[in-house]
């Protein structure tokens, strides 16, 4: 085993090493000299056409990558866009429309729940794309499309490269289906796609000052509770940084659109509680950083995730943690590596199992 971790401690951190690479290999598979080619999954620049509605299905983090799909495919392209839990999808009355796709994200291809909903979506008509990493799996032989991810094996059950993957997956299908509806211009998608290149080589950035994350993950681990706050995209990763630190270090923790805060959960900010704020996108910058005001008026001890150039996050947060600078909409691909570090961190602190978190399986294939 000691060999498979390839020199690593454990395999999350191995794996979350291994994001520059396979997030590159993800992207190379569809897109070359500037140009994404869907031969291999299957979907044509026809079909992209007549959609008109998507529904993103999945479980856990797929669900997550979902969610901060749907504000890239929104805001690239005219089509609707709904992400459902699959778990909740399959039990609901639910007409679905004419001309929809159902794009099923899923690592194992063998989520009980997501090939329910897969297999619902087909019953009723409704063409499916699999987004899967493991070849051969359920979901990806009962697709009608698949778009493989990548990332090879993963080991650990929090997952980290599988997660960078689909994401990666979801900004060339948006990409794709802006080009083939002619929703965006020559020199955007140029853009995006020059762009989409530098993610690779910005995680590896990341990953070579993880010490200082090191050395904050010190600081928390006795925390009991924490609170991730975002808007938009940044929600989106909110959710899934909360959910990696739930699952392997086992405090409590919730994530927020930072605009419900004053709904509810500012009442449990009290002196010393930690909120994550997960600032990059730069439409929601100013109304993120007024939320956070609020909750340190409160006491709340602020981590800031934001970009290089947003120095006045340091005005507010406690400690600032900085990232490349990216297209808005592919920032996700780079703030969630630092939060991935960071329960990693937490979790080896508290001496954790990291890699087989209590009560949890790499694979739900019951209900
Ligand atoms: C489990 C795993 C998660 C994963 C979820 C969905 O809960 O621990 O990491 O996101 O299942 O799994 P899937 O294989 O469908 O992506």
């Amino acid at each position: 085993e000691a060999a498979e971790k390839g020199g690593y401690e454990h395999f999350m951190l191995k794996e979350i090493h291994e994001q520059p690479k396979v997030v590159r290999d993800t992207i190379h598979s569809v897109l070359q000299n500037g140009k994404i080619s869907f031969e291999s999954v299957g979907l044509t620049d026809e079909e992209m056409r007549n959609i008109q509605q998507i529904y993103i299905v999945a479980c856990g983090s797929a669900y997550h990558v979902g969610m901060a799909a749907q504000y890239v495919l929104e805001e690239l392209t005219s089509l609707q866009v709904r992400v459902e839990l699959a778990s909740e999808f399959r039990y609901r009355t639910m007409t679905l429309a004419k001309n929809s796709l159902a794009i099923i994200i899923s690592q194992s291809g063998e989520t009980a729940d997501s090939l329910a909903a897969l297999r619902l979506c087909k019953e009723k008509g409704v063409k499916t794309l699999g987004i899967v990493n493991v070849v051969g799996s359920s979901i990806a032989r009962e697709a009608d499309d698949v778009f493989y991810t990548l990332a090879g094996p993963e080991i650990s059950v929090a997952t980290t490269k599988a997660y960078s993957c689909q994401l990666v997956a979801a900004y060339l299908l948006a990409m794709q289906f802006a080009k083939a509806r002619g929703e965006i211009t020559e020199e955007r998608f140029a853009a995006l796609a020059a762009d989409i290149e530098t993610i690779p080589e910005k995680i590896q950035r990341i990953l070579e000052d993880k010490e200082r994350l090191q050395w904050f993950a010190s600081k928390i681990v006795n925390i009991k509770d924490a609170f991730f706050i975002g808007r938009g995209i940044d929600y989106a990763i909110g959710m899934e940084g909360s959910l990696k630190l739930k699952e392997i270090s086992y405090i409590h923790s919730e994530a927020y659109a930072a605009g419900e805060l004053k709904h509810g959960p500012i009442s449990l900010i009290e002196d010393g509680t930690v909120v994550f704020s997960v600032v990059t996108q730069s439409a929601l910058y100013e109304k993120t950083i007024s939320n956070m005001v609020e909750v340190k008026s409160r006491g709340a001890k602020l981590f800031g995730l934001t970009t290089y150039g947003n120095y006045a996050m340091e005005d507010t947060a406690d400690f600032t943690v900085y990232i490349p600078k990216i297209d808005n909409l592919f920032a996700g691909s780079l703030s969630v590596i630092p939060l991935q570090l960071l329960s990693y961190y937490v979790s080896v602190g508290k001496g954790f199992d990291v890699d087989k978190p209590r009560n949890l399986a790499k694979s739900v294939t019951v209900e």
